[in-house]
C-alpha cells in the first residue's frame, strides 16, 4: 500500500514537474534541466549578469530558460532586441515584489509606471513625461534646478578638496541627484544633509545592496523566499519599502495640505492634485488609486533616476582623472563655444560634439542598466520562429549589446570618437542604454541633461587626477551592478 502511494505521489511530481517546468514546444533554446522553484539558478551561480552571459555563449542570441520559477528569455542581439521591445506583446513588465508594498491598485496590480501594465501605465506615463517635458513647471525649472545642485557640489568638493586633501568619489553624487530630483517633485530647496535626503539616499543604497547580492537576487524572483527572508530580518525590503513610501507619503500630505487646486503648479506634486481633481484626467488618477499612483511613480522615479545618475557620473570621473589629455580636448571643445570666460548651457549641447560623445561612451562603458528593465509577454506570440507563451519574463541583454565586438570595434577600448563622423556627434543607432520602444525609458531627457550639466561644471572647476597619478582601475567590481572599485582623486582646482 504504501508502495502505491509513494508511487503516485512520485507520478504526481513529475507531472507537475513537466506541466511547470518543461518549455513547450517550440520554446528557445536553453538548459533543459530546471529545478523547482529555483529554476536554473544553480546554472547562473551569483553574478546573474556574467551567468547569463555564459548561457548566450553556448546557445546563441535567443535563450530560453528558468529565472527562478519565472519562464525567461534572453535576447542579445542588438537588432533583436529592437525588434522584441518594439513588439505590443513584449511591452509589460512583470510583477516586482507587490507583497512589500503598503500602496497596491484594487486589483492587486502595481501602481506608478516601472512596472504598470495596460491603461494604467498608459496614462500616468503620458501625463508624468508630458510633464517632465515640460522642463520645469512653475518656479522649478528643471535646467536651473539641475545646474543649482552641480554647482552646490562643486562647492563641497572644492571644499573636500582643499590643501589637496584626496577626494574619495564613490557615493559622492547620489544625495545631488536625489536632491535635484526632490526638488522637481516638491519644489522645495533643501540642504544636501536633509534627513529626508539621507533618509532615500540610505534607502535605496539599501536596496540596491540586496538586489546585488545572491540572496537578494532570488529573493526578488522568488516571492515565498523574499517573505521568509524578510521576516528573519535577512533581507528588509517590506522596511525599505515602506520607509520611502512614507517619505513620499509625507511630502503629498503636505502639499494637500497647502496648495489651493485653483493655484498656479509649484512642482509635480501640485501638478498631479491638480490633474487628479479634474474628472475628465482619466481612471487611473481618481481617488486613492491616484494617490497610490503618485506615491509609486515618486519611488519610480527615485529608484530608476538616481543610482543609474550617479554611477554614470563616477565613470565619468573615473575615465577622465586616467586621461588629461582628453580632458583637455573636452574644455577646447566647450571654450570654443564659451570663450573659455563662461559655463556652457545644455542647450548648447549640439556645439560641442566631443562632449556629446564623451558622455555617450561612458554610458556605453559605465553600462548601467546591462539587463535593461524586464519586460513581459502579455499573450502567446513567435519570436525569430520560436514559441514564447504567455507570461515569459523577457531579458533585453542591452550589456551585451552595447559591448558587441560586431556592432562596436574594440569594444572594451574607451573612444568617444567612434560616436563622432565629419566633425558631427553621430550616435549609432546600435547604442540604446534608455532601451527602446514605448517602454524606454521616461528619464531620457532628464538624465541626458543631468549628466551634460554635471560633467561640463566639473571639466570647468577641477583638472581631475587619480591619486598618486596611478591609473584607476577601469573594471567593475564583479556584481549584477556595474560599480567601479572605490578609488580617490586629487581634484585641482581650475578657478
Ligand atoms: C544614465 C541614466 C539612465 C539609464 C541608462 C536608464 C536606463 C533605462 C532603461 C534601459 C529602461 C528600460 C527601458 C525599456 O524597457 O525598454 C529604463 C526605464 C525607466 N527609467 Fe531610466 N535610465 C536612466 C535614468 C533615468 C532617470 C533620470 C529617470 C527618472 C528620474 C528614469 C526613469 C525611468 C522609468 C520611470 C522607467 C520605466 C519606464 C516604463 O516602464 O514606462 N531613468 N531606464
Amino acid at each position: 500500500m504504501l508502495f502505491v502511494v509513494l508511487l503516485l505521489f512520485l507520478a504526481v511530481l513529475i507531472w507537475w514537474w513537466t506541466f511547470k517546468f518543461l518549455h513547450p514546444r517550440g520554446f528557445p533554446p536553453g538548459p533543459r534541466l530546471s529545478l523547482p522553484l529555483l529554476g536554473d539558478s544553480l546554472t547562473l551561480g551569483s553574478n546573474i549578469v556574467d551567468g547569463l552571459d555564459k548561457l548566450r555563449i553556448k546557445y546563441g542570441d535567443v535563450v530560453g530558460f528558468y529565472l527562478g520559477p519565472m519562464r525567461a528569455v534572453l535576447i542579445s542581439d542588438m537588432a533583436m532586441i529592437q525588434e522584441a521591445c518594439t513588439k505590443e506583446e513584449m511591452m509589460d513588465r512583470p510583477m516586482f515584489l507587490p507583497e512589500f508594498r503598503k500602496y497596491l491598485l484594487k486589483n492587486g496590480d502595481l501602481p506608478g509606471i516601472g512596472f504598470s501594465n495596460g491603461i494604467n501605465w498608459t496614462e500616468q506615463r503620458r501625463f508624468t513625461l508630458h510633464k517632465l517635458k515640460d522642463f520645469g513647471f512653475g518656479k522649478a525649472n528643471l535646467e536651473q534646478v539641475i545646474e543649482d545642485q552641480a554647482e552646490l557640489l562643486c562647492q563641497h568638493l572644492r571644499k573636500l578638496s582643499d590643501n589637496e586633501q584626496l577626494v574619495s568619489i564613490c557615493n559622492i553624487f547620489e544625495i545631488s541627484i536625489i536632491n535635484a530630483l526632490w526638488q522637481v517633485l516638491t519644489s522645495e530647496t533643501i540642504a544636501l544633509d536633509d534627513p529626508r535626503i539621507i533618509k532615500i539616499n540610505t534607502l535605496l543604497g539599501q536596496f540596491e545592496d540586496v538586489g546585488a547580492s545572491p540572496l537578494g537576487f532570488l529573493a526578488q524572483i522568488v516571492p515565498t523566499a523574499a517573505k521568509l527572508a524578510d521576516q528573519l530580518g535577512i533581507v528588509k525590503l517590506s522596511i525599505i519599502f515602506n520607509s520611502m513610501e512614507d517619505v513620499c507619503m509625507g511630502a503629498i500630505q503636505s502639499h494637500k495640505a497647502d496648495f489651493e487646486l485653483g493655484d498656479i503648479p509649484r512642482d509635480f506634486i501640485d501638478a498631479y492634485l491638480q490633474h487628479q481633481a479634474q474628472p475628465e484626467s482619466g481612471a487611473s488618477f481618481q481617488g486613492e488609486e491616484g494617490i497610490s499612483n503618485l506615491v509609486a511613480i515618486m519611488l519610480d522615479l527615485f529608484a530608476a533616476g538616481s543610482t543609474t545618475i550617479s554611477l554614470t557620473l563616477t565613470w565619468a570621473v573615473l575615465l577622465l582623472a586616467n586621461r588629461p589629455e582628453l580632458q583637455k580636448l573636452l574644455r577646447e571643445d566647450i571654450h570654443e563655444v564659451t570663450g573659455a570666460n563662461r559655463l556652457i548651457s545644455y542647450s548648447e549641447r549640439t556645439k560641442v560634439p566631443l562632449v556629446e560623445a564623451f558622455i555617450l561612451e561612458v554610458q556605453r562603458k559605465a553600462n548601467v542598466a546591462p539587463l535593461s528593465l524586464f519586460r513581459q509577454a502579455n499573450k502567446d506570440c513567435y519570436f525569430k520562429g520560436y514559441f514564447i507563451p504567455k507570461g515569459t519574463v523577457i531579458l533585453p541583454n542591452i550589456g551585451r549589446a552595447l559591448n558587441n565586438p560586431e556592432v562596436f570595434e574594440n569594444p572594451e577600448e574607451f573612444k568617444p570618437e567612434r560616436h563622432i563622423k565629419d566633425g558631427k556627434f553621430s550616435p549609432s543607432p546600435n547604442g540604446i542604454p534608455f532601451g527602446v520602444g514605448k517602454r524606454r525609458c521616461l528619464g531620457e531627457t532628464l538624465a541626458k541633461a543631468e549628466l551634460f550639466i554635471y560633467v561640463t561644471r566639473l571639466l570647468h572647476h577641477f583638472d581631475i587626477k587619480p591619486e598618486n597619478n596611478q591609473p584607476i582601475r577601469e573594471i567593475p567590481i564583479p556584481t549584477a551592478l556595474s560599480k567601479p572599485y572605490p578609488f580617490k582623486l586629487k581634484l585641482v582646482k581650475r578657478v
